[in-house]
């Protein structure tokens, strides 16, 4: 069989797929979906990885912060992108308070999310203290992503979100952590905010793919958040933002013409009515 001229060739990118890019140096991109529409969209692109992000949270469902969603309301949003997607690699967040307290209940809730929504992997936040949760799950066959640095499911422990991991002491726990979820068996690690330099320690440091959200370019990859890329939220503007497109200025320009086509009776016209 003869190899993929580039990895952008891959008719489904798996966690192997994922691993073979950090060797032979191919960054991996990976960004939010929640729903059938736009993971259509970004899977016809060529992106490596659609996370249905518990981002959904404060994104779909307007919360203020990851900890309110369900367990079904992940379910719900993981089937409608799975629905979607034929290449990319899709991984579904366990929602707070679905693994972190009992490995018994994080394993229920990882099978719910592979038999339920049909993922190919799951996402947990957390370290050491998560360790065994992962164990259970990785134990039945079931592919996980770690998520290590501001861990937005943690956010009332911390109480803000800035940077993480600045001190000594904070820098080598994360590393600590990284190289636990490595040996347990994780297929990647996302690091969000964190410095630039500790990202790319980390990075040297695993065999995994690390892939960053605020953790600088020595990273193995990168994500966001869609919506927040697009443009369509606007609140949100951390440093490490890129914003590709102003998409709710376009919207609002289309339903502004919309509404001024209505009133001035311009909509529909002889072409457009039966
Ligand atoms: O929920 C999410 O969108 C995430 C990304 C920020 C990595 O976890």
């Amino acid at each position: 069989m003869t190899p993929p001229k580039s990895f952008r060739d891959v008719t489904k990118v798996t966690t192997h797929v994922l691993q073979e890019m950090k060797i032979k140096g191919e960054k991996i991109a990976m960004l939010t979906a929640y729903d059938y529409s736009f993971a259509r969209i970004l899977d016809s692109t060529g992106i490596d990885v659609i996370l249905v992000g518990d981002s959904a949270s404060n994104v779909m469902a307007g919360h203020t912060s990851t900890l309110p969603i369900t367990l079904n309301e992940m379910i719900y949003h993981g089937s409608s992108v799975v629905r979607a997607v034929k290449r990319a690699l899709v991984v579904v967040d366990l929602p707070f308070g679905t693994y972190q307290g009992n490995s018994k209940e994080a394993l229920n809730s990882a099978i719910r999310i592979m038999k339920e929504a049909g993922a190919d992997a799951v996402k947990l936040e957390g370290g050491r203290e998560i360790l065994e949760s992962v164990d259970r799950i990785l134990s039945a066959g079931i592919p996980v992503m770690g998520h290590l640095g501001l861990t937005p499911q943690s956010i009332h422990k911390f109480g803000t979100y800035v940077v993480r991991a600045t001190s000594e002491e904070e820098a080598s726990k994360l590393l600590e952590d990284a190289h636990l979820l490595e040996k347990a068996g994780c297929f990647a690690i996302v690091l969000e905010k964190i410095p630039a330099r500790l990202g790319g320690i980390v990075t040297s440091a695993l065999k995994i793919p690390i892939i960053g959200i605020g953790a600088g370019k020595e990273v193995d990859g990168q994500v966001l958040v869609l919506h927040d890329m697009l443009g369509i939220t606007l609140e949100f503007s951390p440093r490490f933002l890129r914003r590709y497109h102003n998409l709710s200025e376009e919207i609002r320009g289309a339903v502004n013409t919309y509404i001024d086509d209505v009133k001035t009776l311009d909509f529909p016209n002889e072409k457009e009515q039966y």
